[in-house]
């Protein structure tokens, strides 16, 4: 399974774009991200193209950059047309930093803090998404007290099933994220903004959850938020602008993952949107997303290089690398499947059942159990293959390990984005 800018180069290195993974490991030293600027760019590129096919330009894609945040990031996203989606005053202050247009910004978290509140009212984002009912007074009083109106959206649990993990499901009601409109709070916290005289209740908004395939959960979460923004103007008069239907596309990780084409999902959701807002008599509202995963995700890759290989007859065979949950937790945190290849010999047949451990000093510090890898041998390179969302962004110095470098890749040109942390920058905040 490659993902798309990948191939096998003639020598049978693992290529990405026209870059041999071997060579940069050699080059940067592992453990390595490597990322496909092309790859991000043409998926911006599909989204932004989407928009202008399916709404007439009349609505956005929000890159949500908790998937990866760096600077640079943010300035191909803002290159590319798109805004961008931030969670805390971290990833705002990087997206500020890297000259993106704050109007560009919107703000989410389920409790953010007064300190990042007037941090993203300085700034003058785009829009504020409120997640519980003390901030909206909350950030009234920092609006009024900057004498300022600001542009907010409601968080609601539409309710919608996803067939996803437990941990990356949020359209329930049980969900620490947003309002419930089966119970009343969605429609309590619609009367609280308009109480309020420096906000300006803008949209509302809902995410159901992360690598989700069908196109289905969409489309129905599409067709309740319009029920309510129906509800909503029958209610209190007031029609809402702009609806945000989060993001959630799934991608590939293993062969038997079947993601669709982004275009397809948003032209399904974009035929209900439209016939059920002309059936109610609502105006056509913006309308916007929050693809996370589905931008950056296959663009990334992993390199480690192996160590130990230790084979425990009839129990298993662990093969170490030199990373490990320090800088790709998801398979600790909720079992995520990779594709593993070794890069020296990516032609070559996987044949051998292995778990790749990671190390730091946890059992549970495992890349991934019981797949099958070409022969390998200690000092060859291994590539995970999709690690470009969630996994640089939820690294840590667990055992004081530092962070690797990321890569970015064009064509045969390639460049240091993040560079790899020092032991002296683990020491840097210690007293
Ligand atoms: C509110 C919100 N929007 C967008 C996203 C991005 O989701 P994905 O990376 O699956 O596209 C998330 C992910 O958790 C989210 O919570």
């Amino acid at each position: 399974m490659l993902n798309p800018n990948q191939c096998i180069g003639d020598n049978g290195h693992l290529m990405i774009e026209d870059c041999d993974a071997v060579e940069l490991a050699k080059e940067y030293g592992t453990p390595l991200y490597v990322m496909s600027e092309t790859t991000v760019r043409d998926n911006c590129r599909a989204y932004v193209k989407a928009f202008d096919d399916f709404y007439d330009g009349n609505g956005r894609a929000y890159y949500a950059s908790k998937a990866f945040s760096c600077l640079e990031i943010y300035r191909i996203v803002k290159e590319e047309g798109m805004g961008v989606d931030v969670v805390s005053g971290g990833e705002l202050y990087t997206a500020i930093k890297a000259g993106f247009p704050a109007e560009r910004i919107n703000f989410h978290g389920n409790n953010k803090t007064p300190d990042e509140l007037a941090m993203a009212l300085e700034y003058g984002v785009g829009m504020i998404i409120v997640d519980n009912y003390s901030e909206f007074d909350l950030i009234n009083s920092i609006a009024d007290s900057m004498n300022k109106v600001v542009s907010i959206a409601i968080r609601i649990k539409p309710g919608v099933e996803a067939h996803t993990h437990e941990y990356i499901k949020t359209g329930q009601i049980d969900s620490k994220f947003g309002f419930a409109i089966e119970n009343g709070e969605a429609t309590s916290a619609v009367e609280k903004a308009l109480s309020l005289k420096n906000l300006n209740l803008r949209g509302i908004h809902c995410h159901i959850g992360s690598q989700i395939f069908d196109v289905e959960p969409f489309v129905d979460a599409a067709s309740i938020m319009i029920d309510f923004i129906a509800d909503i103007k029958n209610r209190f008069g007031t029609e809402i602008e702009e609806l945000n239907l989060g993001g959630g596309f799934g991608i590939k990780y293993v062969d038997s993952d079947t993601p669709r084409n982004f275009a397809l999902y948003i032209e399904e959701v974009s035929k209900t949107v439209k016939d059920k807002t002309a059936h109610l008599g609502l105006k056509m509202p913006f309308v916007s997303i929050e693809p996370g995963r589905s931008v950056v995700g296959e663009a990334g890759i992993t390199l480690y290089t192996v160590g130990g290989i230790k084979n425990i007859p009839d129990i298993r065979t662990y093969v170490s690398v030199d990373g490990g949950m320090g800088d790709n937790i998801r398979y600790a945190l909720y079992n995520s499947e990779y594709t593993v290849i070794n890069a020296m010999r990516a032609d070559a047949k996987a044949e051998n059942k292995v778990t790749i451990a990671g190390k730091c000093c946890e059992s549970g510090d495992l890349i991934q159990e019981n797949i099958l890898l070409a022969d390998t041998e200690p000092g060859d390179i291994l590539a995970v293959l999709s690690t470009g969302a969630y996994n640089y962004s939820m690294a840590s110095n667990y055992n004081r390990i530092p962070r690797p470098a990321v890569v970015m890749v064009k064509g045969d040109k390639h460049r240091t984005v993040i560079r790899r942390e020092t032991y002296d920058d683990l020491i840097k905040n210690d007293i």
